[in-house]
This record gives structure tokens, sequence and C-alpha cells, in this order.
């Protein structure tokens, strides 16, 4: 069975929302392809999240605030923990970011962006960026990218 894996931190409300839409945009395209049992989803907060769950994942979907201008301290602590066991081990695999921020998010996107290019993923579209409301077409954006990531890797075509 293939996985997908969210991780994602949130202080509040909103990153969780959007992490939340990301795992139904995953189930709701398995289901329709019926495929339900070819992809495990697995949603972890950062603080729960290790290097050996990026290691057994065939996709990847990554979720921050914005903090201060850059990901979100714990976002940070997970790329920390999990870089150079996984450096050279996940090359090529899909992935993907979701941002949630007051007014800015460039600065968690352009930091999370540069440490995941040391991992060598592949990134599978430009990172959801919500500003200040998470709407529902942001909504619609990150279950979109759910069914691309988890209908991807059934299909074997990411
Ligand atoms: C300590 C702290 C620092 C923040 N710094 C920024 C920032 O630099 N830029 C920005 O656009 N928003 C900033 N914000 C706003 C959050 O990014 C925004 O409220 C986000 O939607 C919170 O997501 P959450 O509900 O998932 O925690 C900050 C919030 C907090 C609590």
């Amino acid at each position: 069975m293939k996985t997908l894996l969210i991780v994602y931190h949130t202080q509040g409300v909103k990153t969780a929302q959007m992490a939340e839409a990301v795992a139904r945009g995953a189930h709701a395209a398995l289901h329709e392809a019926q495929a339900d049992g070819e992809v495990r989803v697995i949603v972890k907060r950062c603080a729960d999240a290790s290097a050996e769950d990026l290691l057994g994942a065939d996709a990847l979907a990554l979720g921050t605030p914005e903090n201060f201008g850059y990901m979100s301290g714990m976002m940070k602590d997970f790329l920390e923990r999990v870089f150079y066991p996984c450096e050279g081990r996940v090359e090529g695999r899909p992935w993907a970011l979701f941002v949630s921020a007051g007014q800015d998010g460039r600065g968690a996107i352009t930091s999370v962006e540069r440490i995941v290019t040391g991992l060598r993923l592949k990134k599978v579209r430009d990172p959801i960026l919500a500003l200040r409301e998470v709407t529902p077409p942001i909504l619609a954006q990150c279950e979109e990218l759910g069914a691309t990531l988890a209908a991807g890797i059934a299909a074997g075509v990411l």
C-alpha cells in the first residue's frame, strides 16, 4: 500500500482546516477511483511526525502558518529532525505546500521551499496561500491538492 503523508502545524485552526481539506480531497479521489485500499492517508502534526514517517511516504503535503516572516517553529523543528536521516533517500517523491498567513506568507513559503529543495522532492504545484481567511476557494484548492497527490501515487503517475 502507498502512503500520502500530510504534516502540518497550527497554533489556531486555519492550517488544520487546510490539512483536513487535503485529506478530504485525497479520500474523495481515492473513493472515486475505487482505489481506497491502495493509498493510506496519514495526517500528523509536526510535533508527532518523524523521519520514519517521511521515509515511508510516497507523497508529502506540508502545511504551516507564517510566524515572524518564516515557517512556524514546529515546522522548522520537524524539518531539522528529518533532513539528514532523509537526505538522499526521498529524492523525486511528489510534494506540495500550504500556508496560512495574516498578511504576507512569502517568508513561510521561501523558507520551507529552500529546505525541501535539499531533499530533492518533486514539487507538484505552487504553494496554496490562505491570507487572513481560509475561504471556500482555498479549501477547494487544498482538496484538489489531496486528490492530485493521492490519485497520482495510486496510479503511479507522480
Ligand atoms: C507569533 C505569530 C507571528 C506571526 N507572524 C506573521 C507574519 O510574519 N506574517 C504574517 O503574514 N502573519 C503572521 N502571523 C499570523 C498567522 O500567520 C496567521 O494568523 C495564521 O493564519 C495562523 O494560522 P493557524 O490558525 O493555523 O495558527 C503571526 C501569528 C503569530 C501568532
